[in-house]
Formats: C-alpha cells, sequence, structure tokens
C-alpha cells in the first residue's frame, strides 16, 4: 500500500504510473469506511489499472461545528480495510492546508441552483466547501475515474456539473446506495446512533419505499409528500426535516410526473442529534 500526504509527492507517484499506461480511479471519502465506501472502491478496482482513496474530513464542508468535532475518525482501522482489499492501493490523506494550497476557505462556484434546494438549502454553504474541495482532490489525483455514491445524490449532481463546467478530463460514476439488511442506508453517522434511535431508523427507508409504491399507483408528488410527512410525524423518535420529491437532472421539486422524466424522492431526518439523509428513485 502506498500512503501520501503531500501533493509534492503524490502527483509525481500517479504521473509515473499514468507514463506506463495505467488508469487511475479516485474515490474521494471522509473515512470511517464502510460497505458503502468500499462498494466504490471495488468497482474503481474492477474498472481502472490502479485506484486511489482519500480520506480527508472536509472542515469547509460542515456547517454545524459539532457535527465537525463529533464525525468519526478511525485512520488505523480504513487503512487495514483498503490494504485487504488490494495491497496495491494509493492512500492519499491530505494535509488541510497543502491540499488547499493556501487558505482553507471555501469558494463560490455557479452550480446551476443545484446547490439551493435540499441539503444546499438546509446546510448554507455545503455544496461550495464540497465542490471546492473535490476540485483541489482532483488536481492533486487527477484521475481518469471518479466514483460517487448515489447516497449522496445531491453531491453526485453537482460534482458532474463542476466537472463539466471546469472541463475535467475525467467521467463521474455513480454508484447505488449500499444498505444494512433492514434498509437502513449505511453512513458513517449511524456509529453515532443511541440503541432506540438505531432501531427507529430503518422507518426511513420503509417510508422511501411506500413513496415509491404510491407513485407506482399514480398518485401525484404532492400527495405523497403529504402522506409522508404524516407518517414521519408518528414517529417520536425521527423528526423530518424535509421530504421532497424532484427531478433528478435539475433537482428542482416536481408538482406533476412528467413522461420521460425520471424523479427520485429526497429526504434528511434528525434522529436524535445525528442527521441522515436518503433518496429513492420513484421511477
Ligand atoms: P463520505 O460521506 O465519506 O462519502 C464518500 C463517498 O461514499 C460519497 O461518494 C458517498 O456518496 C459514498 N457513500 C457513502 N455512503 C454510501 C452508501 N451507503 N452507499 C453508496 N455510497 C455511499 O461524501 C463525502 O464523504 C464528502 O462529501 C466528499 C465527497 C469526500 C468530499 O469531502
Amino acid at each position: 500500500m502506498f500512503v501520501w500526504t503531500y501533493k509534492a509527492n503524490l502527483r509525481p507517484f500517479i504521473d509515473g504510473l499514468k507514463k506506463q499506461g495505467q488508469s487511475i480511479g479516485f474515490v474521494p471519502t471522509m473515512g470511517a469506511l464502510h460497505r458503502g465506501h468500499l462498494a466504490l472502491v471495488e468497482r474503481s478496482l474492477r474498472e481502472n489499472d490502479r485506484t486511489v482513496v482519500s480520506i480527508f474530513v472536509n472542515p469547509t464542508q460542515f456547517d454545524r461545528k459539532q457535527d465537525l468535532e463529533t464525525y468519526p475518525r478511525f485512520p488505523e482501522k480504513d487503512l487495514a480495510l483498503l490494504e485487504k482489499l488490494d495491497p496495491e492501493m494509493i492512500v492519499y490523506l491530505p494535509v488541510a492546508e497543502d491540499l488547499y494550497g493556501g487558505p482553507v476557505q471555501r469558494e463560490h462556484f455557479d452550480l446551476d441552483g443545484l446547490d439551493r434546494v435540499m441539503e444546499g438549502r438546509h446546510r448554507p454553504g455545503h455544496f461550495d466547501g464540497v465542490a471546492t474541495v473535490v476540485k483541489h482532490l482532483f488536481e492533486a489525483v487527477r484521475p481518469d475515474r471518479a466514483y460517487f455514491g448515489e447516497k449522496d445524490f445531491q453531491q453526485l449532481r453537482i460534482i458532474q456539473t463542476l466537472a463539466r463546467k471546469l472541463n475535467l478530463p475525467l467521467q463521474i460514476v455513480p454508484v447505488e446506495i449500499q444498505r444494512e439488511t433492514d434498509g437502513l442506508a449505511m453512513s458513517s453517522r449511524n456509529l453515532r446512533l443511541s440503541v432506540a434511535h438505531r432501531k427507529a431508523a430503518p422507518e426511513i427507508h420503509r417510508l422511501l419505499n411506500l413513496a415509491r409504491e404510491m407513485a407506482l399507483q399514480g398518485q401525484n408528488p404532492e400527495a405523497i409528500r403529504m402522506e409522508i410527512s404524516k407518517r414521519f410525524k408518528q414517529n417520536p423518535l425521527l423528526e423530518l426535516e424535509y421530504f421532497e420529491i424532484a427531478d433528478e437532472k435539475t433537482l428542482q421539486f416536481a408538482r406533476t410526473f412528467e413522461p420521460g422524466k425520471k424523479y427520485r424522492a429526497f429526504t434528511a431526518v434528525f434522529a436524535g442529534d445525528v442527521r441522515l439523509i436518503d433518496n429513492m428513485p420513484l421511477y
């Protein structure tokens, strides 16, 4: 396994591989790796000669100080998991100032309004922080393909838009949501749930499934939204922040389902002080 912390060392190493004609897959993460992350890594290993995984808890994308401070960190365990998947794995553990090449600050991006709904509306500055760090990571790694989970579908759409706007010569590859057997979407934040909240959390997936059934039965987005919001309110351990149905491409809220377009239900829920997000395709 090859572990790098400074761009000045990582870059020549990757350039050397590229000169040998090797393709580079890249999986950016914030660590506390679980099977959701590993699905991205395995896909990259299958599709590329070499894979780079970055682990960096990016301060500029956190809108709540407490969330940044309590974000789980298990560097040794993460490295052991990655080495097991591939002894040739390249791991990038950036130092913030070196990665940012100066002050660790958000830049502002025009993201075609994709950053103004849902997560963007509830977490001001979050997506500028994500776009800033991903831009720096792409510049440091210069991959051929980069892998992003549909668990953070809005983030995925924003990164696709960023890559297009910056004319980056790489392919963004989406990977399906990985779930626990009870349906809860895997997330590093699940580790922080109390026993009672962990037990309550699969309700999120059940209600997303119900939304899908209602859509298949021909109900309109507003009727689905009202019914699902009502059901969330019946669960005392879950506090709904939003439940929305949006066009997959524009992420604008849907008033009707138009033929030929794809729609998804998106939700953010507090289980105690842990904020969980999930989504599901409706067609
Ligand atoms: P993090 O939350 O660590 O997630 C890293 C990648 O793993 C993201 O692309 C995310 O969508 C994917 N992922 C997480 N849980 C998943 C699941 N259950 N199924 C499928 N994919 C899953 O997302 C970030 O980090 C950061 O914002 C980052 C892109 C690294 C920028 O800091």
